[in-house]
């Protein structure tokens, strides 16, 4: 019932989130914005409904409340395919994709759920025929901030401001060769790592594994933490943080000027290559410093494990000695999927603009 519950409060948060990210980074129209803050209002009161149950009252409320909840998610990524659509201007009307919105039969379940009648919600024409269509087939596609990443087609993102922009602390020629030359390198490793494996998938050829699992995670890790790493910074930077992240970074290392003091000791000290990084442990709920010294040490940071096998000799030497293959090959008798399919499916919330 509990982890009911925290779902429930989890998908108020991401929805909540998503609206957040898309009023940061898009210009929606009234009509968008409208619907955006109704669905912000759901969200919300699903969240609110789920912390303020108490155990007599989650019997009976919680298979609504879920329902309720799925069929919200479920318009709202409608909604946001739309809403990508509309921006990316694929159609002469940006409306257009509005009105689709409006149209579908799930937006008529969503009405309920939203709590606004059909007349609130459809105010504007129905588009014709033809165009309508059009909006449709192209609606199908996912979103641009959800979409998946096909194996070799990862892309350099753009920096969001211009080379010379972080002067006098980074320098333009810096920026250049670190963001065009650099980054770029990572990408294309990355992109030849992932085509190679999927050669050897298809020949069953897995005599270089070792050589493409390596350079799957230096040029991945390179590739996402840059990644993170140019969006980090504003020429209008600087200051502290506000809001939930300074709480949880007060609450964690006691003030911010203490955070900042073990984040630059922690940076200093990285002997040779890496990375000094903030992380959120969402099991443990709450903020770390690590290090990363040489990210290629065969990890992506920004993945989230979903499945994991232990190879220490300590996992399999008592039974198996040498063979590890052997242990390797009967360990998949006892995977526990819906625990892999339970931890995919917390995961795959976390959306972040794919490159
Ligand atoms: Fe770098």
């Amino acid at each position: 019932m509990e982890e009911k519950t925290k779902q429930l409060l989890d998908w108020s948060q991401w929805g909540c989130q998503w609206i957040d990210h898309l009023r940061r980074q898009k210009t929606l129209n009234r009509e968008l914005e409208r619907h955006l803050h109704k669905f912000e209002e759901s969200f919300t009161k699903i969240g609110r409904q789920a912390t303020r149950m108490d155990k007599t009252e989650a019997i009976e409320l919680l298979p609504a409340l879920i329902a309720r909840a799925e069929q919200v998610q479920e318009q709202f990524h409608h909604f946001l395919r739309l809403a990508q659509l509309t921006e990316d201007e694929r159609f002469d009307e940006p409306t257009m994709a509005h009105e689709e919105l409006l149209e579908t039969e799930a937006v008529q379940g969503a009405q309920e759920a939203l709590a606004v009648t059909p007349a609130q919600m459809n105010q504007a024409a129905i588009p014709a025929p033809a165009a309508y269509q059009a909006v449709r087939d192209t609606a199908r596609e996912p979103v641009r901030v959800a979409r998946p990443v096909a194996p070799g087609r990862h892309t350099l993102p753009p920096l969001p401001y211009a080379p010379n922009a972080l002067e006098p602390y980074i320098d333009e020629q810096t920026m250049r060769i670190h963001h065009e030359k650099l980054h770029q390198k990572y990408v294309d490793d990355l992109n030849t790592a992932e085509r190679k494996l999927v050669e050897a998938r298809q020949s069953g050829n897995y005599d270089l594994i070792r050589h493409w699992e390596r350079e799957l995670a230096f040029n991945g890790a390179g590739h996402y933490l840059h990644t993170i790493f140019w969006p980090s910074m504003s020429p209008h930077g600087g200051g502290t943080p506000t809001g939930d992240l300074a709480e949880a970074i007060q609450r964690y290392f006691g003030s911010f000027d203490a955070f900042k003091q073990q984040f630059s000791q922690a940076a200093g000290k990285v002997e040779g290559p890496g990375w000094a990084i903030l992380v959120w442990s969402p099991r443990a709920q709450h903020l770390e410093i690590l290090t990363a010294e040489k990210h290629q040490n065969l990890a992506q940071w920004d993945t989230v494990p979903l499945l994991v096998l232990d190879v220490w000799e300590h996992a399999y030497f008592l039974q198996y000695q040498n063979q590890r293959d052997k242990y390797v090959e009967n360990w998949w008798n006892i995977v526990h999927w819906p625990y892999v399919q339970e931890r995919f499916q917390q995961a795959r919330k976390l959306r972040w603009e794919p490159f």
